[in-house]
């Protein structure tokens, strides 16, 4: 973890954001996998990281806004976990690695949540995602556990956005760090992208490296020559000539910071011209859109630069039709690029989505489209420095898709639907990369994975 101070500086900031009442931090437990003594991998609430960085199941922060008090509840190991766990820190110890010196046993967490019920103090928390978290709350402040996601507090989920969304310089740091890490995971999956080769065998040798060299990978590795399935989980092809492996992949280091990087590489390393043509497209988006990246821009006009560059170029192919203005805001591209340019990037890889997207992107005055592909934006607000982005267009060949709306004649004078259809075998190509706002513009993080045609030809060969 980071210094006790810098746990230590961030509370204090949230003491000044939230004016009365007391907030409960609640960290994550233990999740079984099939049955109780057999568990997932631990990962750590990421709210609870930023505010304690202890890295361990079991702990609740606490803190009480009238006071300016904080304390960590939790309960000490006993002989019986010594045993068959090793020596392990008392909660006192661990408290202090966060700069907090008073500590109480999990049942009084419980006498001190009464305590503030009968008093009718507020009790601020956050908008808890797994079932463990949603029943240790609702059992604490006697509510309907189901019911614990619109009872979360509005003010502590604004507060904790406004402070997580501007990253620390040893957060970058981490996020640098995250980032080379996905460079080995990405040059290794280029150089194993050839015919004969198991999709399974490439996801199972990168995730190794997402382990080897940190804290594992920062989502489900993506990796399919079914690239035109957004989130392809599946890993059961066997490479071919012809076909494209999209590679979605990041790593998160030992303090949970998350990179997220998609390369699109040719089976047997060499782009022949049909993908080429479209590589070359979503390349353009991908640059263009990194080179115009600054404070003051918002991500919704960026998400419609490189997609006005996607249907220009589609159009120079033939593909598309039509004026491009129109097709645009009709949104007639969203055919090849249904989903949004990009998500912010930190402690989670999805950065505080479980905080609520409408949240962390939009207001009272930028609301979310209603119009498919752009309703999938996830940040349409202006950006600021220290904001962490990826870049992430993509052109996909959705066959579902494409005979839906050939059937039903959908922007019909914008998509030439036969020519479509011939470029089917492309599946999807996705370029991303991770990007730090700066004072004056932007700053790519980590190490530069190979991206144009010659670099990843290059590196396959
Ligand atoms: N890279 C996976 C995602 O952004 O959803």
């Amino acid at each position: 973890m980071f210094k006790s101070e810098v746990y230590t500086k961030r509370r204090k900031e949230l003491h000044k954001k939230i004016q009365n009442g007391i907030a409960l931090f609640t960290g994550n437990t233990e999740a079984p996998m099939n049955y109780p003594a057999n568990t997932y991998h631990f990962r750590q609430d990421s709210d609870f990281l930023y505010y304690f960085g202890l890295d361990l199941p079991g702990l609740t922060g606490f803190m009480d806004f009238d006071s300016g008090k904080d304390r960590i509840f939790g309960n000490d190991y006993d002989m019986d976990d010594i045993i068959w766990m090793g020596p392990q820190p008392t909660v006192k110890d661990l408290a202090l690695k966060c700069g907090i010196t008073d500590t109480s046993t999990m049942s009084k967490l419980e006498e001190t949540i009464k305590d503030s019920l009968s008093k009718n103090r507020k009790i601020h928390f956050l908008p808890p995602y797994r079932g463990e978290t949603k029943m240790t709350l609702g059992s604490l402040l006697k509510e309907n556990p189901c019911q614990m996601k619109t009872l979360a507090s509005t003010d502590l989920i604004k507060a904790v956005i406004s402070m997580r969304s501007v990253k620390e310089e040893i957060e970058i740091d981490e996020i640098e760090k995250a980032g080379d890490i996905a460079y080995e995971m990405h040059v290794t999956a280029m150089k194993m992208c050839k015919p004969g080769v198991k999709e399974r065998d490439i996801f199972g040798t990168i995730e190794g490296i997402a382990l080897a060299k940190g804290g594992g990978t920062s989502f489900p590795i993506i990796l399919s020559v079914d690239g035109q399935t957004l989130h392809n989980h599946a890993h059961d092809n066997i490479l071919k000539n012809g076909r494209m492996m999209v590679t979605d992949a990041g790593a998160e280091t030992i303090l949970h910071y998350a990179s997220d990087i998609t390369r699109t590489t040719p089976v047997g390393g060499i782009f022949n011209q049909q993908q080429k043509d479209i590589y070359e497209i979503v390349l353009k988006a991908n640059t263009e859109a990194i080179k115009a990246t600054r404070p003051g821009l918002s991500n919704r006009d960026l998400h419609f630069m490189a997609c006005k560059i996607i249907a220009t170029e589609m159009k120079a192919l033939g593909l598309m039709k039509g004026d491009v203005d129109e097709a645009v805001a009709a949104g007639a591209h969203a055919l090849f690029m249904p989903h949004g340019l990009g998500h912010m990037m930190g402690l989670d890889v999805h950065d505080m989505e479980a905080l609520g997207e409408d949240f962390i992107g939009y207001n009272d005055e930028v609301k979310r489209s209603k119009q498919f592909g752009t309703a999938f934006l996830r940040f349409a607000l202006p950006y600021k420095p220290g904001h962490v982005f990826t870049v992430e267009p993509g052109c996909y060949f959705i066959p579902e898709l494409i005979g839906m709306w050939k059937a039903e004649g959908k922007f019909k004078e914008f998509i030439n639907y036969s020519k479509v259809e011939s470029y089917m075998t492309i599946g999807g190509i996705r370029i991303e990369d991770n990007v730090l706002i700066t004072e004056k513009g932007h700053k790519v993080l980590g190490k530069p994975i190979p991206k144009t045609v010659s670099e990843i030809e290059k590196t396959c060969s």
